[in-house]
């Protein structure tokens, strides 16, 4: 897969915002940006924070043993899964495919950035309808998203349907995985 190839082409062609910290960043000591509204009184709370958040990138890429550019914050993971749509849909064109009963902000979002949500039912166990869902997808579906740990149904996927969803599904498989830490169950 060609992660490249599925953002969008307006997204492709931006160049990356420059705050007045970025353009500073070569000076190490302290500094008040009042060209961007900084308050010149110190009272710990009224300076930018850096708009890349190095540091705190730096400590969860150690601890996670993983490369720092891998890592993306947001403002709680509905920020997250916001920009997903913005960087990859194509409003009025794109569709996602989401398997209800589950988490209901996909559809929110979808509905927000004009994007059609083909609902996939989870079958009787609340496990993928894998081949439901493949026979679900187009040339315009960009994002099938898994719940797993599932919101509402509280079970885990089980690790063939999700392997074979990335498999043969050539667009973006997003796994949210906000449940993690109430399931050390290993389903299989
Ligand atoms: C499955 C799932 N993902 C993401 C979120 C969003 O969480 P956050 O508060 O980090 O935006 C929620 C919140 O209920 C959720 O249930």
């Amino acid at each position: 897969m060609n992660l490249e190839s599925l953002i969008r082409e307006n997204v492709k062609k931006l160049s990356p915002y420059s705050s007045a910290r970025d353009e500073f960043e070569q000076f190490t000591k302290p500094m008040i940006y009042l060209d961007a509204n900084e308050n010149p009184f110190s009272n710990g709370m009224n300076r930018y924070p850096d708009p890349q958040q190095k540091e705190l990138k730096a400590i969860i890429a150690d601890r996670n043993n993983t490369p720092k550019e891998n890592i993306l914050l947001g403002n709680g993971s509905d920020e997250v899964l916001d920009l997903i749509f913005r960087a990859f849909c194509e409003p009025n064109q794109d569709n996602i495919i989401t398997l209800p009963p589950t988490y209901g902000m996909y559809g929110v979002l979808a509905n927000i950035n004009a994007i059609k949500n083909r609902e996939v039912l989870l079958n009787d166990e609340f496990q993928p309808n894998v081949e439901a869902i493949l026979n679900a997808v187009d040339a315009n579906t960009k994002i099938i998203f898994l719940c797993s740990p599932n919101n509402p149904t509280g079970n885990s996927f089980t690790d063939s349907s999700v392997i074979k969803i990335l498999n043969q599904f050539k667009g973006l498989v997003i796994i949210d995985e906000a449940y993690i830490d109430f399931s050390k169950m290993k389903v299989g």
